[in-house]
């Protein structure tokens, strides 16, 4: 989009993005997605409807998991990294961001819909480089943790979970 419409025109669609839930991830779609993009540190993409307005939107990159104070047991270990079950670090790919656009009325795209959309990238992003797991960090709420269960991620306990801001879930995408 960025190419085909030039900065300007982009700049001002992305204006008309809101998300009051989470101003972070408001701000990043109108402040940094377009830096992200143009110095390839992560990759946004933009659902919109037959009118041309954003439904909602994700950005994915990707990044090393430090286990260090991760609660895994030995065997999660090494299915995350599939041969090590003392592995410290895991390549992952990473959801950076998501979220609708709480401006459209009766948006009925759902957490669903977005996942659908990330995992068809990745899927093809993995039959190029390889990878085993997705992950994605998201602030330390309850209902929103639930709402990433509900989707099949699994929450990584940590020794320092009360004092986290964010939390790392992860959903698996290779099956060995
Ligand atoms: C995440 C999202 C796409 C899910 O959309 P959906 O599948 O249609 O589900 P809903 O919006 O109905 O949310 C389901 C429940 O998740 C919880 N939830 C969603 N986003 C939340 C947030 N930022 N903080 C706390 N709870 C949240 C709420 O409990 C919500 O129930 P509610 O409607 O009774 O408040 C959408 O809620 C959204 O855009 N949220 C704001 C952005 C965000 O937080 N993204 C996640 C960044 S990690």
């Amino acid at each position: 989009m960025l190419e085909e419409l030039g900065e300007e025109p982009t700049t001002r669609l992305l204006s008309l993005f809101s998300c009051p839930r989470n101003p972070d991830v408001e701000n990043f779609l109108k402040q940094k997605s377009i830096a992200f993009e143009k110095t390839h540190n992560a990759r946004t993409r933009l659902i919109l409807d037959e009118q041309g307005s954003i439904l909602a939107y994700f950005s994915v990159s990707f990044k090393e998991l430090v286990l260090e104070s991760a609660a895994l047991n030995k065997s999660q270990v090494k299915r995350l990294d599939g041969f090590n079950k003392n592995a410290e670090r895991i390549r992952a790919f990473l959801i950076g961001q998501l979220g609708k656009n709480f401006s459209v009325q009766n948006n009925r795209i759902t957490l669903a819909d977005i996942l659908a959309e990330i995992y068809s990238i990745i899927h093809d992003a993995r039959e190029l480089v390889g990878g085993r797991v997705i992950i994605l960090e998201c602030e330390n709420n309850p209902a929103l943790i639930q709402l990433y269960r509900d989707h099949g991620f699994t929450l990584i306990e940590t020794t320092d979970d009360d004092k986290t801001e964010l939390r790392t879930m992860y959903i698996h995408i290779a099956n060995q």
